[in-house]
């Protein structure tokens, strides 16, 4: 089961990529995180990308492809994947068609403006897990410190209040156009949710959809 998480920044892709993968057992392919990965090993990746993540701008098509294509070639893909902030243009988008990888579902995450700059500018991170909190709407057990591990928690230099502005105007010229295009894709289950409610909320929606869409046998009613 190949899924794709869209949504603007904050909408909670993240948060609820981690339910669903951990919940059907895929895994969750999220470009910002390899990318954010490539800036902490300073690799020429990481060196070429950090100012534009940092500036709250979108990587070049072409690098975030390449990145995605590989990946798709690890054995752990076999059984599905979740995009998790891949594709976000349609250049994107078209490259997936062109290269012959297809979704079985594609599930936006709606949430206003308002909302989403509250959640990231609360957000705090768990660096090498990926683990998302937020001060207020889903904090730590100790302040400032990962549940699992105890480790420090940081804020991600794009989830300053200015940059987080340039990041929404990005995602409403540039990803926005995904929603027209995905939903016009024959046969393709497409959902869309209010993120704004509860993360328990939204997780218990989306989990039942897919496991509805894709595993309750056809014709048995329970
Ligand atoms: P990326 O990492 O993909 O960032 P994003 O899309 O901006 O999304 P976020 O990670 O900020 O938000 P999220 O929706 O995952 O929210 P989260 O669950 O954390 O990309 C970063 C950068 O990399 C881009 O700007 C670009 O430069 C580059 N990049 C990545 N992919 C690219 C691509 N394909 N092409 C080109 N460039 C690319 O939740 C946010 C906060 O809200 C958390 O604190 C959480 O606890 C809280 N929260 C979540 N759900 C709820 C809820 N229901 N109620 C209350 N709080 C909630």
């Amino acid at each position: 089961m190949n899924i794709l998480l869209l949504g603007p920044p904050g909408a909670g892709k993240g948060t609820q990529a981690k339910y669903i993968c951990e919940y059907f057992h895929i895994p969750q392919i999220s470009t910002g995180e390899m990318l954010r990965a490539a800036v902490r090993s300073q690799s020429p990746l990481g060196l070429e990308v950090k100012n534009i993540l940092e500036k709250g701008e979108l990587v070049s098509d072409q690098i975030v492809i390449e990145l995605v294509k590989k990946r798709l070639e690890e054995t752990d893909v076999e059984h599905g994947f979740l995009f998790d902030g891949f594709p976000r243009t349609l250049p994107q988008a078209h490259a997936l068609v062109e290269a012959e990888i297809f979704l079985d579902c594609v599930i936006e995450i709606q949430v206003s403006d308002e909302s989403l700059i509250k959640r990231l500018s609360g957000r705090r991170v768990h660096l090498a897990s990926g683990r998302t909190y937020h001060t207020e709407f889903h904090p730590p057990k100790v302040a400032e410190k990962d549940d699992l591990t105890g480790e420090a928690l940081v804020q991600r230099e794009d989830d300053k209040e200015a940059t987080i502005r340039d990041r929404l105007a990005v995602y409403h010229r540039q990803t926005l156009p995904l929603i027209e295009f995905y939903r016009n894709i024959p046969g393709l289950s497409f959902l869309t949710i209010d993120g704004d409610q509860p993360i328990e909320e939204v997780r218990k929606i989306l989990l039942d959809w897919i496991f509805e869409k894709f595993f309750k046998h056809p014709g048995i009613e329970s």
